[in-house]
């Protein structure tokens, strides 16, 4: 296993290129399950997580091929329908092959998602959606088995306790563009990468109207054609970069990115004295830190809010501001192990349900610490970069599901970071 070493102190200043985003490409290669065509998905990102994905899709008949970020499928062996274990276990997006395959393939068998360190992850949406469609579903012995001849469509409210499901609403949307008839999806994810599956779908043939909207409605086709597409920039990697920039009080430029996706995170940053510049025609966001910051109340919600995928790292920013801030997450309410071990740096953060409370100011120092998974990993690397002394952070396996090579991109930009044997 690999850690990182990082000495703080260093100063971030430059440009840095965003990859193509993790969780639009991730639904959007299990939709390439619903057609005979070959499809060619641009932007995949070089990550443990799209890997583990093509793999999901090999065991399900699939030829892969991967030329840079160019990924090519074409289906060989429709018999197959099981998504094994061994691969989702490590990685939940893998559930949302399960509607793409019982709507073409009539019949599917998926490993269900096991706990995660951000707190419970059910899935009873994405079975009651199926369900309304018109799957018969059976959940035994860690598996869910599904069967349908033909989906129906039907009229459904896709919400939750915490609001909107990002891959439930992947799961449906996809099942009910094969589906006989109209669905109509209230209550749905609205996140720029549920939109990009949707623009996915539409370029495979699908027909959908709302996207972008809380209200979807999908009229069933028959079939769909394979097609050639660009993903969207990841709007959490380059959030994590302008968080580097100032909290690090630096200056850093992110290129190819979607400044509109990221308005909630700019306009934290900026309320807390960061300068920030955005031009959405070049595709590029600069962070630079001019004055002293202040403290303020992170929310992280369904989108347009602030992410709850960016809550960890801003958590570590207001580690460094002189006040009493708070952190409160409305989508994970128990994604706050890295509070744990931000307070092992020297921070000052009292957590209760659903919320913390950071009493920034006093110097982080680096220690040994653990990443708990991809965005508290990432957070942690964000505090080394700003405290005093040598940081280890174990576990860095968390990292490489979610960023491209990370420390090579710090380094730069100036950041003091190594992977080593732990
Ligand atoms: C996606 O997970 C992302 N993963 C997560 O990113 C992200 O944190 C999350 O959306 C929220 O934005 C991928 O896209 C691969 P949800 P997802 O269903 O879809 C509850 C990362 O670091 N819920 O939108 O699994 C759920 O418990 C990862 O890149 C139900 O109650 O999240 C949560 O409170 C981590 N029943 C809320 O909805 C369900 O059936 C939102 O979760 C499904 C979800």
């Amino acid at each position: 296993m690999d850690k990182y070493v990082i000495q703080g102190g260093a100063r971030l200043v430059g440009r840095v290129r965003i990859a193509g985003a993790k969780n639009a490409a991730l639904p959007i290669l299990a939709a390439t399950l619903m057609t005979d065509q070959e499809c060619v998905v641009e932007g995949v990102p070089e990550l443990q997580d799209t890997a583990t994905m093509l793999e999901v899709l090999r065991s399900l008949g699939m030829e892969v091929s991967r030329e840079g970020s160019a990924v090519r499928t074409r289906l060989v062996n429709e018999d197959l329908s099981t998504a094994h274990y061994d691969l989702l276990s490590t990685m939940r997006a893998g559930f949302c092959v399960l509607g793409p395959l019982v709507a073409r393939r009539k019949r599917a068998r998926v490993s269900m998602p096991g706990g995660c360190n951000i707190g419970p992850r059910p899935v009873d949406i994405h079975l009651r959606g199926l369900t309304r469609l018109g799957a018969s579903l059976v959940v035994e012995h860690g598996y869910v088995a599904a069967e349908a001849d033909r989906l129906v469509g039907a009229e459904m409210f896709l919400g939750g306790a915490q609001g909107s499901t990002v891959l439930g609403t992947a799961n449906i949307l996809m099942a009910a563009t094969l589906a006989r008839g109209t669905t109509v999806l209230e209550g749905v994810a609205i996140e720029p990468e549920v939109q990009d599956l949707a623009r996915f779908l539409v370029c495979m043939g699908a027909h959908i109207d709302g996207i972008g909207t809380h209200r979807l409605e999908v009229e069933g086709v028959e079939a769909l054609e394979g097609t050639r597409y660009r993903i969207i920039p990841d709007r959490i990697e380059a959030g994590t970069f302008l968080v580097a920039a100032a909290i690090t009080r630096g200056d850093v430029e992110v290129e190819n990115t979607q400044p509109e996706h990221l308005t909630a995170v700019l306009e934290f940053l900026r309320e807390r004295g960061v300068t920030v510049e955005k031009s959405r025609a070049e595709m590029k966001i600069r962070a630079r830190v001019e004055r002293e910051l202040v403290p303020g109340d992170v929310f992280a919600l369904p989108y347009p809010g602030i992410p709850t995928d960016m809550q960890a790292q801003l958590m570590a920013l207001l580690c460094t501001i002189e006040g009493t801030s708070t952190v409160h997450d409305k989508v994970f309410p128990d994604r706050f192990i890295h509070a744990g071990e931000f307070i092992r740096m020297g921070a000052r953060i009292a957590k209760e349900n659903g919320s913390a409370t950071v009493q920034g100011g006093p110097p982080l120092s680096g220690a040994q610490v653990q990443a708990s998974d991809l965005r508290a990993g990432a957070a942690l690397v964000l505090a080394g970069l700003a405290a005093s002394g040598t940081t280890e952070l174990s576990r860095v396996y968390h990292l490489d599901r979610g960023y491209v090579r990370f420390e090579s991109k710090l380094a730069a930009l100036g950041a003091r970071i190594q992977r080593a044997r732990a």
